[in-house]
């Protein structure tokens, strides 16, 4: 069933768990990862980058190939399919009228205020269609932030006021987790993060959880992370794969066979998470 994050993550948020927000790249991918949290029999949410919706056609191709994975597949868990930092309220647009149920839209890089105006529009557009969205209050960094600090931590006035002013669904806010690999250890301000999750009644998002430590997950998903989103990860254990295969296997030129052979290295890493998310249906 291809529906909005609502009720997954409120489950999630009354249940302390997490569901896993799993960055999609291309038909394989799609796939392994429905076949595995259908099997494990948990709700996903399908990520979707602007430069992946671009890199696999639009997102009307996006959209077509995993309604028919999923019909195919007899795929029965709820899957949410959703635009991972959607850059504008155009390109919110343009996901939704393609049948995407949830967007992030990323106004975080503007001063508050527009980021308000902005994220109001896509809530007022994408709720009258029954899509969910998410926000970002901060600014989520890159690689070398946390480090060379150029990401900002969200503060709870700033999250209460974009809520209040929003009617978002749910809620990243910066507070020390950066996209890609960490430069030594993850430095979450856990306090902050309680703090909001105790005043907004909305689920609250993890972007960065590549390399964040076992024990940190645990006590993000104990201060209220509801949805924690994994994309390099899956990256590394795939290429790790093929760039075996390949080397053991220099006469093989069938692509099926080359991007297949990383496919049990993502399903064995996604039931590592779901099961350290403690994901439940
Ligand atoms: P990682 O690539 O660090 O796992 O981050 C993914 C993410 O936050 C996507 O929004």
């Amino acid at each position: 069933m291809l529906v909005n994050f609502n009720e997954m993550l409120m489950n999630a948020k009354k249940g302390k768990y997490a569901v896993p927000h799993l960055n999609i790249n291309n038909l394989e991918w799609t796939k392994y990862i429905l076949e595995k949290c259908n099997e494990l029999n948990v709700p996903v949410i399908l990520g979707v980058s602007e430069g992946a919706a671009k890199y696999m056609g639009g997102y009307n191709a996006v959209t077509g190939m995993v309604k028919g994975l999923m019909k195919d597949l007899n795929i029965t868990i709820p899957v949410c399919l959703h635009v991972d930092h959607g850059s504008s309220k155009e390109t919110c647009i343009k996901a939704i009228d393609a049948g995407f149920t949830s967007v992030m839209i990323d106004a975080s890089r503007h001063e508050l205020d527009e980021n308000i105006k902005i994220t109001k529009e896509v809530v007022a557009y994408a709720h009258e269609r029954g899509v969910s969205v998410e926000a970002e209050v901060g600014h989520i960094g890159g690689t070398e932030d946390n480090i060379t600090s150029s990401a900002t931590n969200a503060t709870l006035e700033d999250c209460l006021t974009l809520y209040n002013n929003t009617g978002i669904d749910s809620l990243a806010p910066a507070l020390g987790s950066v996209h890609g690999f960490y430069k030594g250890e993850p430095n979450l301000d856990f306090e902050t993060m309680e703090i909001i999750n105790e005043n907004l009644p909305i689920p609250l998002v993890l972007h960065g959880g590549t390399g964040i430590p076992d024990d940190k997950i645990k006590k993000a998903i104990s201060c209220g992370i509801s949805k924690i989103n994994i994309n390099t990860d899956l990256q590394s254990v795939w290429s790790k794969a093929v760039r075996k295969f390949l080397e053991e296997n220099k006469e093989v030129y069938d692509p099926r066979k080359i991007i297949g052979s990383g496919e049990k290295a993502i399903k064995d890493r996604i039931e590592e998470i779901v099961t350290l998310f403690g994901t439940k249906r």
